[in-house]
Formats: C-alpha cells, structure tokens, sequence
C-alpha cells in the first residue's frame, strides 16, 4: 500500500516539475532539468529517485512536453509555428519533430486521423513520398548539400556539392556547379577571379558589380583593360566570363543582397576556385605564393614595404564597409538596362522586365534563351525563372533536350517527376489490374516527389515529365538554368497545347486502348495553359461550387 502511494505521490511530483519546465525551451533540457530535482529531492529512496527519474522521461515522451492537458492539435500547430523561417532543410527537420513529438498518434493522446496523416506529410516533407529513413532521390539537394566556402558575420558563399557525388544519374551535368552569395547590408565582396565561366542571378538586393574586362579597341589591335560598374537590381542576370577579376557592393542600408550563381569551371570538370589578388591572410592573396625577390622586382619596390601589404587583411571574403567607401564604390556606375535596349550587350540584363513568355493568373514565366542573348550562347544557358501563384502548378510537362537545374528561391511547394531511373515509391498503383508484374513490357516509372522549400535544388533531366505545386500559404518562386538549352522546347502534357491533343484518336484510341472520345475528354478539358490551378486549389472551388 506504501509503495503504491510512494509511487503515486512521487508520480504527481514528477508531472509538477515537469510542467515547472515547460517553459524552457529545450526540450532535452527540460528532462535533464526535471531529472536533476529527483536527485535533490530529499525526502526520496534510491528506488523513488528513480521512478521519479522515468517519470520525467516518461512524462515528456506521452505529453509532448509536460503539457499534457492542452488540446494536442494545438500544441502541435503551435510547436511548427515556432520552427524557423530561413532555408528548407533546418524548418522542415524542426516541424518533422514536432511532428514526432507531438502528434505520434498514441495513447490517449493524438490517437485521430488527423495525426496521421501529418505525419504521412512531414515524413514526405523530409524524405520524399514514401522515404522511410534517407532514401533520398538523387535530384533533390538541400543545405546539407551545400559546402561553405566563406562565412562571416557580413555574409556567406555556399557552394552545392558536385551533382556526381549523389547520382551517377547527373553526369550530365557534372560540370556544372550552383553557388549561393548572401552579403549583409553596407558590404564589400573582396575582389577575385574564377577558374571558371559564370551566370549570376540577383535573387533579392540591391548592389554595384564591379568587373574589370578587356575592351578590344576599334581601331587598333591592340586590346585594352577597362573597368565597368553596373546597378544591379533583384531579377539581373549578369555574364561574368572565366578569370575576371569582379568585385561587389550591397550598398543597401538594411536588405541582403543574395546573388545564386551558375558556374562552368574551364579547368578541370567541376572543380574551380577563387584566386584573390588584394588580400592577405583571410582571403589569402596568390601573391604570397610568390618569393618575395621576385615580386620586389616585379613591382619594383623593396621588399618591406612588400611585407605589410600582404599580411594585413583578415576580415574574409565580405568585409563591412564605411558608408564614405561605399558612396565612392558606387558612383558613376552604368544603368544595367534592358539589353539590348540599353546598356551594352554584355552587361547585366533583367529577366523579369521582360514579357513572360507564359501567363495567366496562376503564374508567369520568364526565359532568357541562348539563341536571343549572346551572353548566353557559349554556355548554351537558358534562364528563367517562374512564378507561381499560392495553391497553382504547372505541368506535367517535359524539356525536350535541356537539362534543368532549379533553385527554390522563395516560397513552398512540392514537385513530383516521372523517372524511368528511379524504383517506384508510389504504393498501391501497381498491381491493382492484376496482371503479373513479369508480363509488363518496357521501362517502369518512378515517382520523384519533394517538398520544396527556399534554397532547395532540384534537377529536371531532359524529357523527364515534370509538374510543379506551389503550396496554398504562399507564392513559389523557382530560377532555372537549363542547360543544353539550344532548341530545346517545352512539351506541355496538360492544358491548351498539350501533345496529347495534337494527335489523331486512332493514334488515342490505340495507345490508350479505350474510345478516342474518353481520352479526347481528358486531355481537352483544360482550358489554361502551362500554369493552372493546383489540386488543393481545385478542390476548395470544387467544395466552393457545391456549398452554392
Ligand atoms: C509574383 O507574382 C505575384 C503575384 O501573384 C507578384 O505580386 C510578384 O511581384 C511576382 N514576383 C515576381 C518576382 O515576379
């Protein structure tokens, strides 16, 4: 009788520490917390100390937090609410153990539906529909992915990994790199170069870009270097070829400025660097490669003077600049212009001040394409960059010969691919005729799914069919560089001038191996074309309708 009284007394205490913590934070903290007053507690056993103890676990576990009593949704709702905005992976981690933690779907708590299915959306927000632990599809790549190559308090340079290193599948692209620039308010980008051709686009901000280049004189042979300086604005594209030297101001008084860059390396396939000439430890300049002998006369100076110059500089890559330095970096520079309406050829052009070449109120889409920009023709680059209204897709659709690399630069949403490569994850679809899976023919499909958050990458083969969702909460907003982008064109599989529709119904009819009529039904009803409503969209007007 004792003992069962011991027991309950000390199991009312542990529920009272544990909700005397609730308020903290941290979750483990809270139990290590919870478990250090058991072990101060005087008046226990050895043996009371230790129930106490599992309580404090136990307790967590089952309430969520020691907050056994609030309504579970509640709590569950409030505890993704307080994950973090910023990049894809850190929010979607946080919300899945929320996810976890308070909606588990057992006992008496969060045992509906409802949890469930979260769960089901928080697992697929994590690993793809149907990814238990890391099964990860080769063509999604989040922060993780990302390797640092400079951060300071003023700003970061992430470069992605190397598409090989997770797939084979992306050997096409293997020389090619993505690079995400962030630089804070009234900052300096130390001036280098790169082993490699680059596209950059200004995702958010506001800056000077500074390059210097050669200027082939008209009238001589002889070519010149020149230094030329351009505004740059949200939406830029700017060609930066191989090994000039640029550098970059975000002048702005509050706004980051972020660049995301496209990058070819030229000497090695998929590897480059950056070369520093100013600097001196951090970044470290290529001059102190050099003997000090040599330099002295190269330059034609002594070599103490030498010395200092390249040892002082430790800030890093970005640097905080005064705003006297930033007014004189900033001044006189060229208008970047609508090319080839202003500015020159080769200067920065801006893709989103030019007419969509799709759009209707679920989206635009913009495109800079190789055979109109010759910036963009060595490259065979094309940039664009689609805007989709909250609760709208696009798609299904495929590229004919382009490679898509896309970069999630705002906004949420998910994207599912067909991929001949990939074993199917889409769970009872197969097999529901009844027909032996040995008597199919020809290749199978998988399903590529993601959810989509900023800063995520994910690669669209070529003629792999693709279809894009943004979420109902917000805008989505994705950058493409294609690349093998020369004639390509976009296949549209739904919608007006879908390819379905062009052909004849014997051809329907014998492909689909039902009435022409019936398929004819399916592919015409979309009257859009290219962006339409998403499927939650379409069901809230469905439910909208018949509530009428
Ligand atoms: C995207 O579309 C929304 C309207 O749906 C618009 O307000 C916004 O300015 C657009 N953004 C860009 C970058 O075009």
């Amino acid at each position: 009788m004792r003992t069962i009284t011991v027991v309950v007394f000390v199991l009312l205490s542990a529920l009272v520490l544990v909700s005397g913590f609730a308020s903290a934070t941290d979750p483990e903290k809270r139990v290590k917390e919870c478990k250090h007053q058991c072990k101060q507690h005087k008046g226990y056993t050895e043996q009371e100390r230790e129930i106490c103890r599992s309580q404090c676990e136990k307790e967590f576990e089952e309430s969520g937090g020691g907050r056994r009593h609030e309504d579970p949704e509640k709590r569950l709702r409030e505890c993704r609410e307080s994950c973090p905005e910023g990049r894809g992976q850190t929010r979607a981690l946080c919300r899945f153990r929320c996810q976890q933690k308070y909606g588990q779907g057992k006992g008496d708590v969060g045992g509906g539906k409802y949890y469930y299915d979260v769960e089901e959306e928080e697992k697929e927000e994590m690993f793809g529909e149907g990814g238990e632990e890391r099964e990860e599809t080769p063509y999604v790549f989040r922060d993780e992915h990302f390797l640092t190559k400079a951060r300071s308090q003023h700003g970061r340079v992430d470069i992605l990994q190397r598409f090989t290193e997770k797939s084979e599948l992306l050997k096409g692209i293997e020389n090619y790199r993505i690079g995400v620039l962030e630089a804070n308010p009234q900052t300096f980008v130390n001036p280098g170069h790169f082993d490699a051709d680059g596209v950059l686009f200004v995702a958010q901000g506001r800056g000077t870009f500074t390059i210097i280049r050669e200027d082939r004189g008209r009238t001589t042979s002889r070519s010149e270097i020149k230094r030329h300086s351009f505004n740059i604005e949200t939406g830029d594209v700017i060609r930066v070829h191989a090994g000039t030297p640029a550098y970059i101001v975000n002048k702005h008084e509050s706004q980051k400025l972020v660049i995301i860059n496209f990058i070819r390396p030229v000497n090695a396939p998929g590897t480059f660097e950056a070369f520093h000439g100013a600097g001196g430890e951090n970044p470290e300049s290529f001059f102190r490669a050099f003997s000090p002998e040599l330099l002295a006369a190269a330059f034609k100076v002594d070599r103490e003077s030498l010395q200092r110059i390249f040892q002082q500089q430790q800030e890093g890559t970005i640097m905080k600049a005064s705003k006297e330095q930033i007014r004189a970096l900033t001044h006189g520079e060229e208008g970047g212009g609508i090319w080839p309406f202003g500015g020159e050829s080769s200067g920065p052009f801006n893709l989103l001040h030019r007419r969509p070449v799709q759009r209707n109120k679920y989206g635009q889409l913009f495109e800079a394409d190789p055979n109109e920009f010759e910036q963009l023709e060595d490259l065979d680059l094309m940039v664009s960059f689609a805007n989709f209204t909250q609760g709208a897709m696009a798609g299904p659709f495929y590229n004919s010969k382009a490679t898509k690399i896309a970069y999630v630069v705002d906004g949420e949403g998910y994207f599912e691919m067909a991929c001949p490569h990939v074993s199917s994850t889409r769970k009872g679809r197969r097999g529901q005729s009844g027909r032996a899976e040995g008597s199919r023919q020809g290749p199978s499909y998988g399903q590529v799914k993601s959810r989509l958050t900023r800063g995520m990458v994910f690669i669209v083969p070529a003629g792999h069919p693709v279809a894009t969702v943004a979420s109902t909460n917000s805008n989505l907003q994705v950058l493409c560089f294609e690349v093998n982008a020369r004639d390509n064109f976009k296949f549209q599989l739904a919608g007006k001038n879908n390819v379905m529709s062009k052909m004849e119904s014997q051809a329907l009819e014998l492909g689909f191996g039902v009435p022409a009529r019936e398929v004819e039904k399916i592919f015409r009803n979309q009257n859009e074309e290219f962006f339409f409503p998403g499927p939650e969209m379409q069901q809230q007007r469905r439910r909208g309708y018949s509530d009428v």
